[in-house]
């Protein structure tokens, strides 16, 4: 548009003018019109092309501009509509016997904030996001999904609870809620942010086995024959990266500045203990053969050799490459820490579940390899890798780390707005179950005819 309007103005321009001058000035404005015909020809047909490629959000940073611009967090249309749009009821603790101390332990003693920190601090974080979530309803009956608390994880660990008592704490919760009840608990939330999932709670199969389940982890199968996790009900929720990392204003955070590729100690590196797994000592070993390559400490729980923070990231950003292989689980923190140190993750856990897999494609800016392919091989192969490759990667998982975040959904793009949106996706319109039954004018009732209205709690379970 810009140059029309030049050349236009320099028509109009001299006084005087001859024929040469004149003939000159028609051909510049056929040729004028013609080229911005073709400028917005082209311009329309980018514009469309980034609608298509949308699915895959980190697919080239103009898309991934659209799509994670500033407080425009986009979502593909196909079975999601184009904005958050659900009432999300959040159960206090004071209303249900037994929430409380599911929340804080037998005696009440263990506080919000001590669960907050932490690899599981997710379980703290997106409770508290949800109470001051513009999603939240106070209203049971408009209330589309029911978001039932707990820091199990923590009030075990800190000896609040023990295995017997969470499992009955936990079903004494279920049997005083009608409308867990009514969908046989369909429309109800549980959030599980360790390793051991939804199995924290030892009945969980008979009593949570139609809800929807938030945790980071995609199986858990190495103590275990069965996982807690399904694909279709649940959702993976991001590890939870301490706040000071992941909360970083660029520049200010010295702990996990990147470092310049050419300047990084090591082609790659796995920061973690071995905990007796195949794939990690294997690892260990290769690091013994080809110390340049990669560094692979053995961390220990604790005394001198232990990391400190600081100095576990110092070591961190100083690879290209962040190896996150399983260890008694699937998933790792270590994945999602690389994001915010700017290494490529590799992931070498071969049953991972991701977060988000409904828009993200991992294959942009993450690497996943065979977890019996641990090897010299490996390590050539990330050789074979250019430095301007891995710029393009590093620069496509800084556009999309905003979803690990654990910070409100107000922000366009957090680890909460992605769990709201895969949230949505579970909404349904009418709650059933197999001790539910409707007649003829909308009343809901329950095998002995009783309206939903009047039921009392305890109800039978499951
Ligand atoms: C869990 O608690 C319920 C209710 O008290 C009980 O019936 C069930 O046997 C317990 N299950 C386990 C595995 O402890
Ligand atoms: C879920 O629980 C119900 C009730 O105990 C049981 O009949 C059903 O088999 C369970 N389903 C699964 C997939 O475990
Ligand atoms: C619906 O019909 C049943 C059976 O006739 C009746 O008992 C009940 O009160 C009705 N409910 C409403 C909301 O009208």
């Amino acid at each position: 548009m810009a140059t029309t309007h030049k050349i236009k103005s320099g028509f109009a321009a001299p006084l005087v003018l001859n024929r040469t001058h004149f003939i000159l000035a028609l051909c510049l404005m056929v040729a004028t019109f013609f080229l911005s015909r073709f400028l917005d020809r082209t311009v329309c047909s980018c514009g469309m092309l980034g609608q298509e490629s949308i699915r895959s959000i980190a697919d080239q940073s103009s898309t991934t501009q659209a799509v994670f611009g500033k407080n425009s967090l986009g979502w593909p249309e196909q079975g999601y509509g184009s904005q958050i749009s659900i009432k999300i009821y959040v159960y206090d603790e004071w209303e249900v016997d037994g929430l409380k101390e599911l929340l804080h332990g037998r005696d009440h003693s263990i506080s919000s904030d001590s669960c907050a920190k932490g690899q599981w601090g997710s379980q703290v974080k997106i409770h508290q996001l949800l109470r001051k979530s513009s999603f939240r309803t106070v209203n049971k009956d408009e209330a589309q999904l029911f978001f039932v608390p707990s820091y199990v994880k923590c009030v075990r660990m800190k000896g609040g609870l023990n295995d017997k008592e969470i499992n009955q704490t936990y079903v004494k919760v279920l049997k005083q809620m009608p409308y867990f009840r009514r969908s046989g608990g369909r429309d109800h939330i549980f959030i599980f942010p360790s390793g051991a999932g939804a199995h924290l709670f030892k009945a969980w199969e008979i009593y949570l086995n139609r809800s929807i389940i938030l945790t980071p982890e995609g199986d858990r199968t190495d103590k275990r024959d069965t996982s807690a996790f399904n694909t279709w009900k649940d959702i993976i929720i991001p590890g939870n990266v301490e706040d000071s990392i992941a909360l970083q204003n660029s520049g200010k955070n010295d702990v996990v500045k990147p470092i310049p590729l050419s300047k990084r100690k090591n082609l790659a590196n796995f920061l973690g203990r071995a905990q007796g797994k195949v794939g990690r000592l294997q690892l260990l070993e290769l690091s013994k053969q080809f110390p340049e390559k990669l560094e692979a400490p053995e961390l220990k729980f604790s005394g001198p050799e232990k990391f400190g923070r600081n100095e576990y990231f110092e070591h961190l950003r100083n690879a290209k490459f962040c190896l996150a292989p399983r260890g008694e689980s699937s998933w790792t923190l270590r994945f999602f820490e690389a994001f915010f140190v700017e290494c490529v993750p590799v992931i070498l856990s071969d049953q991972i579940e991701l977060p988000f897999q409904n828009v993200l494609d991992y294959s942009q800016f993450s690497i996943k390899w065979p977890g019996t392919r641990i090897g010299v091989e490996l390590l050539e192969y990330l050789d074979s890798i250019t430095d301007t490759e891995i710029k393009k990667m590093l620069a496509r998982g800084r556009q999309v780390r905003c979803l690990w975040v654990y910070a409100p959904e107000s922000l366009g793009c957090s680890a909460m707005t992605g769990i709201l949106w895969e949230l949505q996706r579970k909404v349904r319109h009418f709650h059933h179950s197999a001790e539910t039954f409707w007649l003829h004018n909308g009343s809901v009732v329950n095998r002995d005819l009783v309206p939903f209205n009047k039921w009392i709690p305890p109800m039978p379970l499951p």
